[in-house]
């Protein structure tokens, strides 16, 4: 009998070393110490022994048991930490791959050409302000002189939300919303959205627009000049030639419009400026002393200019961007240039 459990044991062993998975050694415990298992068999047949053989039998019987139940749990082991460091080679991170990168996106360049121009004005001491898109016809309108049956008023110019209510053409009527609150001295420029019924390659329906406002004692159109042309000089360069025509706007008197020598040509004649040489690129003049009424203001004592110009058409010119849609399509290869 002990040479079959010896012969038991060696079986084992060599099993149990030769095990690869944790699978095969549960079958090998199953197959030797299990209820039906090759060792159980033995022990059953301790019965057929004398009985003083008996005692010595069972404990050898027992331990080779314990041998046979310990090299299971160390083969166990050795598996365990082969498979660990398996998936651990599989899983490894490859750092010396190309990693996915993240764009970093920036500003639009209406953004940019806001900001640039926003700065320049407040260096010179004016102060940003700003009001509602959805604007009611008496400050788009009636308070900026513009009386019921001028032509801007026309429903194929504006966008109307309900009688009464616009949105907003331009951005003048935060002028009125900036008087009424403030007394003089005033300095302001309003950036802004505006929106008018209109859509081709130099107009969109909605697009971006920046007032100026300066309301003081002994105001002359020279100040409106001077401040302008520091303007161009800054934004355009220094080379950028001026001029200002007579135009009219109901809300300003005498009202002029500015042109600046061609950003292309500079001034000899190209398509850009239709052989002209100049771009016309905002409206300006003295305040009229009916909107110094409506805002309350002594028309005796104060003077004032005002100037409206659009942001996306000064992006346009600077960058000679061909179309005012390529401002809004946000096609990714056009913004990135900027
Ligand atoms: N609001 C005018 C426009 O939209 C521009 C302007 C502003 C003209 C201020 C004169 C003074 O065309």
């Amino acid at each position: 009998m002990i040479k079959e459990l010896e012969k038991i044991k060696e079986q084992a062993i060599k099993k149990i070393e030769e095990a690869q998975s944790t699978d095969l050694l549960e079958q090998i415990r199953v197959e030797f110490l299990g209820k039906k298992g090759k060792i159980t068999e033995v022990l059953k047949k301790l019965g057929t022994l004398p009985a003083e053989e008996r005692p010595k039998m069972g404990s050898i019987a027992n331990e080779i048991k314990e041998i046979i139940t310990n090299s299971i749990q160390e083969q166990y082991q050795i598996i365990l930490e082969k498979e660990i460091q398996k998936k651990i080679e599989e899983e490894k991170i490859d750092i010396t791959l190309p990693g996915r990168t993240c764009g970093i996106g920036h500003m639009h360049v209406i953004n940019q050409v806001m900001s640039e121009i926003t700065d320049i004005f407040i260096q010179m001491g004016f102060q940003i302000a700003s009001g509602p898109e959805v604007e009611t016809e008496y400050y788009n309108f009636e308070s900026l002189n513009t009386p019921d049956d001028h032509p801007a008023r026309d429903v194929h110019d504006t966008f109307y939300v309900k009688p009464g209510v616009v949105l907003r053409t331009h951005t003048s009527p935060v002028q009125m919303r900036v008087m009424e609150k403030t007394k003089p001295p005033v300095a302001v420029i309003v950036p802004g959205r505006v929106y008018r019924v209109d859509n081709d390659a130099s107009h969109s329906p909605m697009f971006n627009q920046m007032e100026g406002l300066l309301v003081d004692e002994d105001i002359t159109f020279a100040d409106l000049k001077g401040t302008l042309m520091y303007f161009v000089h800054k934004f355009f360069g220094e080379e950028t030639a001026v001029r200002f025509r007579p135009h009219y706007f109901p809300f300003t008197e005498p009202s002029a419009e500015m042109d600046i020598s061609c950003t292309v040509c500079k001034g000899k004649g190209c398509r850009v400026c239709k052989n002209s040489g100049w771009l016309e690129i905002l409206g300006c003049g003295m305040v009229h002393p009916r909107v110094f009424q409506y805002a309350g203001y002594d028309n005796e004592k104060y003077q004032g200019y005002a100037f409206g110009f659009g942001i996306d058409r000064m992006a346009m010119l600077k960058f000679s961007i061909p179309s005012i849609n390529l401002l809004f399509d946000n096609n990714l290869k056009f913004l990135e240039q900027f």
